[in-house]
């Protein structure tokens, strides 16, 4: 098990620089001391340090949480993947030219205020519910929901990295050791494997590898997982029982077989212990040669539920629901992850390419749908033996536009970034459209059409007058006119030459986002809480840091100040009831009136830190430099040899 540790061999003359630099911050803030008349507080980062119960921390009073101070890390870091890594595929972001000061004093203000918000509920957690699963923040109680190891301090881990709040991260070390993963309760595998593996591999990474702990925490909770995956198929139990050693229920859903490989992966390369990366293996291939035989009618689109025994999708025809395919809730990470174990494998493994193109294909042949007069994107659930299409979305869908973005540059797929901004234009809209500017857990859209790439985003009068100038001898080829329009306004011509076209990235401080259109007709909301979820925030991050565009930065912070306004708490963050509902309506004086006693853990592992990257300088966590598993779980991007489990034959 080498767990190797970065060495830090600097030139003399480095040294020398070094040295001199020290000396000027010891004098700077020599003066500064003298110089600034009212205190100066640093963030109280271990309020709780004396505690090491397990029991809640009770009290009245919460630590106040100051103005955070955000240093940007030096260059060669571990948030900037030491400069090391150069990637072999296409570059994914944008070349983002130098900001103006005035703009860079407005993002910071704003990554600071993203943080500041972030302290506030970890303070909540730590005060109330540390080393419990989550806290409530109406009643301020701590619950039990993954195994009671504490999943919101294990999510919460790489933030506390990328946040530079190394205090608070390695304050939290002496709990996580002690964590025993042997408990006599069904516990989900796929939560297990996403938030705590991915949450203690990433901190291992993030931490330079200092802390062998996480590592050996990592590797304890997957050999207790190991053998949910020893069934007929080798798809694992949904819910495993590590004392009992057993499993109750046979039956599993298709994102739960696809949504471990990244995190095997990386525990085999992490320890050289290659039993995870063959398990990661066997299920994509196993997944790779299912057919008609195994359930699945459209190859790529894999429907949703699975049985582990006999290894096949079900498709009961007394039982409609259960041939669907979908991008939302139950299938949506096993696309993801076929798209992700690409990137992080350095493209040397085309499988992983060739399942995750296959999928996307048929996902714009057969699910995607498009509004009539709008730009919008719906990508609702298919039914797969009966080929035909629900009418909602789930929030949790609204990942896919970063998925697809990436995938567009890497496969060369252009059409999919359009699609992606689509998509994504959809996800803002049901934010956008509520009086709370917080988006429904699920909406449909009874009018819809087949995405069609020739009509998509045309209003009926432009396609009308793209298609009848034919008919009018008056009327002239709509294209000619639109050239003609353009060099009598002295446009920009045609014809540009190649360096014209790269774009130089805007930065304002007052930009200004365009209203929200009016609702289509056929909209409702079947679900109209708000659960803190991140889908939306993630696919802005990804989107702004591939296009530069600041608007997706724009559309961030709305959402963040809908958040600020809507979920605080006193202690922490709360879900939504109704994103619909607004003051003035009964119950408006009582606290918490239209909150839900409910913060899940993706809060701190994904809702803020991609809110906070969304305002960080863009070669802090590089999307060419890292991966993040499905629960925002940045992991370093890298080739390895990854043959020694490939010509493993047997396996
Ligand atoms: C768990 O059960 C399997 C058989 O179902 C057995 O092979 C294995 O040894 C058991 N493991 C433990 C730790 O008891
Ligand atoms: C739709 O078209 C309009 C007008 O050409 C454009 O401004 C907008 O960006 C397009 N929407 C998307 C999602 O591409």
């Amino acid at each position: 098990m080498g767990l190797s540790t970065y060495s830090s061999k600097f030139p003399k003359r480095w040294k020398l620089f070094i040295v001199l630099v020290g000396i000027l911050l010891i004098v700077s803030q020599i003066y500064y001391i003298f110089t600034t008349p009212s205190k100066q507080e640093s963030i109280p980062l271990d309020v709780e340090r004396s505690h090491t119960s397990n029991q809640p921390m009770g009290g009245d009073k919460l630590p106040k949480v100051h103005d955070p101070i955000i240093k940007t890390p030096p260059r060669h870091s571990i948030l900037t993947g030491f400069g090391g890594f150069k990637s072999k595929l296409p570059q994914l972001q944008h070349d983002f030219s130098p900001e103006p000061v005035v703009y860079t004093k407005l993002r910071e203000s704003r990554r600071n205020a993203i943080k500041k918000s972030f302290l506030h509920g970890w303070t909540g957690y730590k005060t109330y519910a540390m080393g419990h699963d989550e806290l409530k923040p109406l009643s301020n109680k701590p619950k039990t929901t993954f195994g009671g190891w504490g999943a919101t301090m294990v999510d919460s881990l790489s933030t506390l990295v990328i946040m530079d709040l190394t205090d608070e991260f390695l304050n939290v070390m002496p709990r996580i050791s002690k964590i025993n993963f042997r408990v006599d309760q069904d516990i989900s595998v796929f939560e297990s494997i996403i938030r705590y593996l991915g949450g203690f591999i990433s901190a291992f990474e993030l931490g330079e590898r200092k802390q062998d702990m996480l590592i050996q925490k990592a590797e304890k909770l997957a050999q207790e997982l190991l053998p949910a995956f020893d069934t007929p198929s080798g798809f694992p139990y949904h819910l495993w029982n590590p004392a009992k050693n057993t499993s109750t229920n046979q039956e599993t859903l298709f994102a739960e077989v696809g949504t471990f490989q990244l995190e095997f992966m990386m525990l085999s390369q992490l320890t050289g212990n290659t039993i995870y990366g063959e398990k990661a293996q066997q299920v994509t291939d196993f997944l790779d040669s299912m057919g008609y035989e195994q359930g699945v009618y459209i190859k790529g689109l894999y429907p949703t539920a699975l049985d582990t025994h006999k290894g096949r999708f079900k498709d009961d025809p007394s039982n409609w629901i259960l041939a669907i395919s979908t991008f939302g809730a139950m299938g949506d990470s096993t696309f993801e992850y076929f798209l992700k174990e690409y990137l992080l494998m350095d493209g040397s493994v085309p499988q992983y390419g060739r399942m995750y193109t296959e999928s996307i294909n048929a996902m714009k042949k057969h699910m995607l749908r498009q509004v009539p007069g709008y730009d919008l994107l719906l990508l609702p659930p298919f039914d797969t033996q009966h080929m035909n299409h629900r009418n909602s979305m789930d929030h949790l869908t609204c990942f896919v536009p970063g998925m697809l973005a990436m995938g567009a540059v890497t496969f060369n797929q252009p059409e999919d970034m359009i699609i992606a901004k689509g998509i994504l234009e959809t996800c803002v809209f049901m934010y956008r459209t509520t009086e709370t500017g917080l988006s429904p857990e699920n909406w449909a859209l009874g009018k819809t059409e087949e995405y069609n790439p020739v009509t998509y985003n045309k209003t009926k009068s432009e396609l009308e007058k793209l298609r009848n100038w034919w008919y009018d001898d008056e009327l002239v080829n709509p294209l000619i006119l639109e050239k003609t329009e353009r060099e009598s306004q002295n446009e920009l011509p045609v014809h540009k030459k190649k360096d014209e076209t790269r774009v130089v990235t805007e930065y304002s401080t007052n930009y200004k986002l365009p209203p929200v259109k009016k609702r289509p007709e056929s909209l409702y909301f079947d679900d109209k809480r708000y659960l803190l979820r991140p889908e939306t925030v993630e696919s802005l991050f990804i989107l702004y840091r591939m296009t530069g565009d600041q608007k997706y930065q724009e559309y961030g912070w709305e959402i963040y100040e809908s958040i600020e306004k809507w979920c605080k708490t006193k202690s922490a963050y709360a879900s939504v009831r109704n994103v619909e509902r607004t003051p003035g309506e009964e119950d408006e004086e009582t606290e918490g009136f239209n909150q839900i006693d409910s913060m899940e853990t993706f809060l701190f592992a994904e809702t803020f830190k991609y809110l906070y990257l969304l305002f960080s300088p863009p070669e802090i966590l590089s999307l060419d430099k890292f991966i993040f598993n499905t629960e925002a779980h940045p992991f370093v991007r890298k080739h390895w040899n990854w043959d020694k489990i490939l010509k493993k034959d047997d396996v």
